[in-house]
């Protein structure tokens, strides 16, 4: 179902905000706690690469890794290695890909047919409430997973950058990979694995500034149906909040550090015991927010559903299902909090 282009939609209505946009329910959920560095409680934790494969401190930072999947599902990852050069060349290209004229950028607009490309969030009914978001969605991987008509050449290095970063984020949730697997009791690496040869995908997304921001939301509250997602954050324009305690949590973005989330994939395999948290995104009414979201999920065939090793005689919380009827699923059904996860929940 075609709708209408926000960033463009933006410029045009002022403050008479579409209807389909207004969300009745921000006023009573918004209980907003606000991130603040000086308290634990109230920030997402954050892993230390360096220490993290440092022989001296990689037993300690491997478990508050454990903690941070286990009771926020969110942290943040600094000393990541990835080059300050590459993340600075994928910040240009995508402010300069979304800056373009409607009809440039809709050159990799997405097709019926497939989920890839330049538009929205896939829109299921009329009745669906709509976000104030324009999005770019690839797949980056295995390589012949890519559909390069939805690669953008405008700007002309906008292909090379996309796939320079997209590798130092495989590596980076390799590695995280690699200690949750051992954390979970997998010596084999055995998640690590899964994910290896599994499907990356790439979610960028542009908010564009709203006269009334309390009234919409750029991303309706869900969780990542992916095993693990790493974003970046493109400009200083914050907006990201997940569900905690009963209010949303605001997460301030560290400069140079990547903001990971465990996805349903990853709680479904744990069999519940790392958590994929609720998040939503708030929009301002300054100026554009720009993001980048790297998905990596399992790959065709694969199965998703609890490890036998890690249930090891525990009652499996979720059903199993082979990854394309898990994508079907989500597919068929809107983006609507852990409803996903729920739908795979079994029942006493
Ligand atoms: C997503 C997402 C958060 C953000 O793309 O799934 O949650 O801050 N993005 O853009
Ligand atoms: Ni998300």
């Amino acid at each position: 179902m075609e709708v209408e282009n926000v960033q463009a939609l933006a410029v045009k209505v002022g403050a008479e905000i579409p209807q389909r946009y207004v969300r009745g329910e921000r006023q009573e959920e918004d209980t907003v706690i606000d991130g603040n560095q000086d308290s634990n409680e109230k920030d997402i934790p954050v892993i230390d690469f360096g220490r993290l494969f440092d022989p001296e401190w990689c037993d300690e930072e491997a478990e508050r890794l454990h903690f941070a999947c286990r009771d926020w599902g969110f942290f943040h990852v600094i000393n990541h290695g990835v080059l300050e050069a590459v993340i600075e060349k994928l910040k240009q290209d995508i402010t300069e890909f979304f800056k373009l004229p409607l009809e440039e950028k809709n050159k990799v607009a997405q097709i019926q047919s497939s989920v890839e490309g330049y538009g929205q969030t896939y829109i299921h009914s009329e009745e669906q409430m709509l976000e104030w978001c324009d999005i770019l969605f690839l797949a980056t991987s295995p390589p012949s997973f890519k559909q390069l008509r939805f690669w953008p050449t405008n700007p002309p290095s906008c292909r090379e950058t996309v796939d320079d970063y997209a590798a130092e984020v495989k590596r980076v949730s390799d590695d995280i990979l690699k200690v949750i697997s051992k954390n979970l009791g997998l010596e084999s690496g055995m998640i690590f694995e899964m994910f290896k040869g599994g499907i990356q995908t790439f979610r960028f997304n542009y908010y564009p500034p709203c006269t009334c921001p309390e009234k919409v939301l750029g991303l309706s509250p869900h969780s990542d149906s992916a095993g693990l997602t790493l974003l970046l954050q493109v400009n200083e324009q914050h907006g990201l909040q997940i569900r905690k305690n009963g209010g949303w949590i605001t997460v301030k973005p560290l400069p140079g550090a990547l903001i990971a989330n465990v996805g349903d994939i990853t709680e479904i395999l744990s069999n519940g015991r790392y958590k994929s948290t609720e998040h939503r995104v708030i929009v301002n009414n300054v100026k554009e927010r720009l993001t980048v979201a790297g998905f990596q999920a399992l790959t065709i065939g694969d199965i998703v559903g609890p490890i036998p090793e890690i249930l090891n005689g525990e009652k499996p919380l979720y059903t199993s299902l082979e990854l394309e009827e898990f994508a079907k699923m989500l597919f068929a059904n809107k983006l609507d909090g852990k409803s996903n996860l729920e739908r795979m929940k079994l029942s006493d």
